[in-house]
């Protein structure tokens, strides 16, 4: 199959994000579709990535569903009109138009990444004071919720709660953090006898105009999570099954990680999508409908 980088649809275009394409459905509702682009420190490669939108969607939708008695979410519906061209079966969806919370949300339950810089730093993680001599990849003593502010330009920052809390309201926040932290306890448990440890996950909340608050976006995907084989990591060894897999190969380049992206070699972009199609079925135990 060929990658689809970009869609051109006969319906208003309500934004173009680094991975996907909303139109505007109808009042109320927005089409949410998937491309296959890949995004990387903030920049996004000419080169798609086979069935990443599908794998993404169908992930999305088996987490929304499975999810939904902790916090209802933005879907609708999965099955998309017949006027509407054939190829967005499975990458697309109609889903709750909402106003998306001015912060990102996360939820962390192992250092490692910009968290395990900061504490390297500070022996805090956005503030949160943790034990001395922890090293990558260690379990926290509990999962725990990191802001950070939502760059429309330029990269996310680490907040505290207290400034998350002057951005979005003080009982929003608690209310956030208490659903995002519910969240990741189920996906963690639910993947740990998968063989798969969810080490942290990002999450996006919306506003209804009734003054509800949804899930929204994409939940618990490989672009979205960071997920670590449970074999290897009892092994010592910390052993991606996400998008850190690209982050760590681009890391062996000399690349400024800005604008223009370095081209990836055909075997980066295969391996990509093997992983995302094995992380597939590891997760939901049925091979990827191709
Ligand atoms: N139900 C929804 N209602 C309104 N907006 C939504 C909904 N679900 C997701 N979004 C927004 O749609 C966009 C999805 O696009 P994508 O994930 O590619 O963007 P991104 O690269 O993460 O960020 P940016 O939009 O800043 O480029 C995000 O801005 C997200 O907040
Ligand atoms: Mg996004």
């Amino acid at each position: 199959m060929q990658p689809i980088t970009k869609t051109d649809l006969k319906l208003p275009l309500i934004h173009r994000g680094k991975v996907r394409e909303m139109y505007n459905y109808d009042n109320d509702k927005i089409l949410m579709v998937a491309t296959d682009r890949i995004s990387a420190f903030d920049v996004v490669f000419n080169e798609g990535i086979p069935y990443k939108g599908a794998v993404l969607s169908t992930l999305s939708k088996f987490w929304f569903e499975k999810t939904k008695h902790i916090l209802p979410n933005h879907v609708i519906s999965t099955q998309i009109p017949p006027t509407l061209p054939s190829y967005l079966q499975g990458r697309a969806m109609i889903v709750k138009k909402a106003k998306p919370l001015k912060i990102e949300v996360i939820v962390r339950g192992y250092l490692t990444g910009s968290g395990f810089k900061d504490y390297q730093k500070t022996g805090s993680v956005c503030g949160i004071k943790l034990p001395p001599g922890m090293k990558n990849g260690d379990k926290l003593p509990e999962p725990i919720f990191t802001p950070s502010t939502k760059a429309t330009e330029g990269h996310d920052i680490n907040i505290s709660e207290k400034e998350a809390e002057e951005i979005i309201g003080k009982e929003e926040l608690q209310f956030v953090k208490k659903k995002c932290l519910e969240l990741y306890k189920f996906g963690h448990d639910y993947l740990l006898p998968k063989g798969l440890i969810l080490a942290d996950t990002k999450f996006e909340f919306g506003e209804l105009p009734d003054g509800s608050m949804i899930l929204i976006d994409e939940v618990l995907t490989p672009d979205s999570s960071r997920y670590w084989s449970k074999d290897k990591y009892d092994e010592g060894k910390l052993e991606s099954m996400d998008k850190q897999y690209l982050r760590n190969y681009l890391e062996t380049l000399d690349w400024g990680k800005t604008y223009p992206p370095p081209t990836l070699p055909k075997e980066v972009v295969d391996n990509v999508s093997n992983l995302y199609l094995k992380v597939y079925k590891q997760i939901t135990g049925e091979e990827f409908k191709r």
